[in-house]
């Protein structure tokens, strides 16, 4: 159990995920959404994410205009624009400190709010932070692959925010807000 009024910045978790709770297959995703990644891009715009080394390394280069904080075992590892911790509590030391400092800068463009941007192992670790979700649910059929933690049901209210359905190269997929109740 954790005390949430220590938090200084509320923790949003973001994710897409299948029927199955599959969210890549341990280097990539499953699928390109092109209008999740515009969605997600404007989410996150201004706010520190918090990722696993491994989703840095998928990703492959530093998200602009948003801190990359990444999770490490690792002690001497460094990448070009991630700031590196090696504790989810620090992680989010940092990712407070970024939003102090650049709100200082351009109060404007940032937002006071961090990112659990994944994966899996980054997930389990910081989902008990967060009280909201921003869920994308794809119509994806696998049952292999790196799965997001589940979710105790009845601890959340779920609103569907939009459907759109499959095109040729899109499968079908959902926008949801998940808000923790209890
Ligand atoms: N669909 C989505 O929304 C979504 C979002 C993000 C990622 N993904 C997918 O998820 C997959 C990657 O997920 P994953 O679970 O395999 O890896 P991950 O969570 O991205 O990264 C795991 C790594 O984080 C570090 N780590 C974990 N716990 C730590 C701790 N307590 N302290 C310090 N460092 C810690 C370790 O790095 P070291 O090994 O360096 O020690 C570990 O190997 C990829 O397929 C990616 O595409 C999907």
């Amino acid at each position: 159990m954790i005390i949430k009024k220590k938090l200084k910045n509320p923790i949003f978790c973001i994710v897409a995920m299948n029927e199955n709770r599959i969210i890549g297959d341990g280097k990539n995703l499953l699928w390109h959404l092109p209008g999740d990644l515009k969605r997600l891009k404007k989410m996150t715009m201004g706010c520190p994410l918090i990722m696993g080394r491994k989703t840095w390394e998928s990703i492959g280069r530093p998200l602009p205009g948003r801190a990359n904080i990444v999770l490490t075992n690792s002690i001497s590892w460094r990448a070009s624009g991630a700031i590196v911790v090696n504790s989810f509590e620090n992680a989010i030391t940092k990712a407070d400190e970024w939003i102090d400092l650049n709100m200082e800068i351009n109060e404007n463009v940032i937002q006071k709010k961090i990112f659990l941007f994944g994966g899996a192992e980054i997930y389990k670790i910081g989902l008990e932070y967060c009280d909201n979700i921003e869920m994308t649910k794809v119509k994806f059929n696998s049952k292999t692959g790196i799965q997001f933690p589940k979710l105790n049901e009845k601890d959340w209210e779920k609103t569907k925010l939009e459907h759109n359905f499959a095109t040729n190269d899109v499968p079908e997929h959902s926008y949801w807000h998940y808000r923790r109740i209890v």
